[in-house]
């Protein structure tokens, strides 16, 4: 076979994806072994069936051929409605690209504001994909540090030293994987700094209905921030449509009408009976929403309670998303270590904080995606394995 491109051959960077903790407990679970999955943001219930009705009754209705690039228009509508209800910033459907996903309209916002070889910045700890998605569009992924004692919030300080030429931040609140949802004068910082060294700012805004403590602001409702934020939104978290692929892309009239051009030819638009499905999620109210948010909730009430009855395992409060972060130092272990032993000794399978960069180092990521009982018995089995590593530690 001829050689492959360097770009997708370098996309990994060392090598490694951070996935094998994952592809292990995958391997064993194919093998007939009971191991207790909490790796991924997937739910644990399916997409509603209101929502599936309503894809069906698109496709019999025909709306199977090639749908408009930039998005139907009620989609682009009710997306725009959305945004604008979210951050009061005047959004209309000219703000809004339909991508089949977040992780697309990840991908399509790098390539519209990063030249090749630019620096993008990137907060670490950081969903897993995002070094490799900005070396895909031709960018440099440059981390920003946090630290585990400031709740994993970017401090000013790291962020300025890290900027110098860079084209673009990525930041990601509520996040995944620490669960910080960034306040007001994290975001007004960040703005801050974007502004002065004019930089384009990327807000990943998957989990913004996911909110359990605080309040979800959107930087792009910052002052003199709209004309250079490009907000990227999904239905994967907000409604459990992750396998449907709908997501999208909120900035400036003039990135969006590039976007629809890089979207002409890359991905051409997104299937019409997935865009209808969608309108119908949308309008079906923040009830539904609430609903597919609250076995989060309720487990992470539940986290709550199981990690205040020992001290062998720190847990870094859970603000928002689906996940809890804990700090696994104590144990003598890597994060990585940890997770291996744990899904070697209990059939228990956590993300390894390293998996999300440096920051994360000696910490695990629990995905609270089983259901209450299972997840309960799980995170006391991961407390209890701890605390026996820290007392030989
Ligand atoms: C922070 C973050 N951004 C983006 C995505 C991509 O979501 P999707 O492509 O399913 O919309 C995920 C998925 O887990 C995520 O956690």
């Amino acid at each position: 076979m001829p050689a492959l491109s360097q770009r997708i051959t370098t996309l990994n960077g060392d090598g490694s994806d951070g996935w094998d903790v994952f592809y292990r407990a995958r391997a064993m679970l194919d093998a007939g072994e009971d191991v207790t999955e909490l790796t991924i943001g997937e739910h644990d219930i399916r997409t509603d069936p209101s929502i599936l009705r309503a894809m069906h009754d698109s496709a019999m209705g025909g709306h199977t051929g090639y749908a408009i690039v930039p998005g139907v228009s009620a989609l682009r509508d009710k997306v725009a409605a959305r945004v604008q209800a979210q951050s009061g910033v005047p959004t209309t459907r000219d703000n809004v690209l339909v991508t089949p996903g977040g992780q697309a309209a990840l991908f399509a916002a790098h390539m519209a504001v990063c030249s090749q070889g630019d620096a993008a910045l990137i907060v670490d700890p950081y969903y897993a994909t995002y070094p490799g998605t900005l070396r895909a569009a031709g960018a440099v992924p440059r981390a920003v540090p946090t630290r585990s004692a400031h709740g994993f919030l970017p401090q000013r300080e790291a962020l300025e030293a890290a900027c110098d030429g860079a084209a673009s931040l990525l930041i990601n609140t509520p996040n995944n994987p620490t669960g910080a949802v960034y306040p007001r004068e994290t975001l007004e910082m960040i703005a801050d700094v974007v502004r002065n060294q004019d930089m384009w700012l990327i807000s990943d805004e998957v989990y913004d209905v996911q909110v359990w403590d605080g309040t979800h602001l959107s930087p792009r409702a910052i002052p003199g921030m709209a004309e250079r934020t490009l907000v990227i939104g999904s239905m994967s978290k907000s409604h459990a449509m992750t396998g449907s692929r709908i997501g999208w892309i909120v900035g400036p009239e003039a990135a969006i009408e590039a976007l629809i051009d890089l979207a002409t030819n890359t991905t051409y638009g997104v299937p019409g009976y997935i865009q209808d499905a969608a309108v119908f999620g949308l309008q079906s109210g923040l009830d539904l929403e609430a609903e597919v948010a609250a076995p989060f909730r309720r487990r992470r009430e539940i986290a709550a309670r199981v990690l205040a009855e020992q001290s062998a395992v720190r847990a870094i409060p859970a603000q928002g998303a689906m996940y809890v972060m804990l700090d696994v130092r104590a144990t003598g272990l890597s994060g990585e270590a940890f997770a291996n032993a744990l899904l070697e000794t209990h059939r228990i399978a956590v993300m390894p904080g390293e998996s999300f960069g440096q920051s994360a180092a000696g910490h695990v990521r629990v995905a609270m995606t089983v259901e209450d009982a299972r997840f309960e018995a799980a995170l006391r089995q991961l407390c209890g394995f701890a605390s026996g590593l820290a007392k030989a530690a």
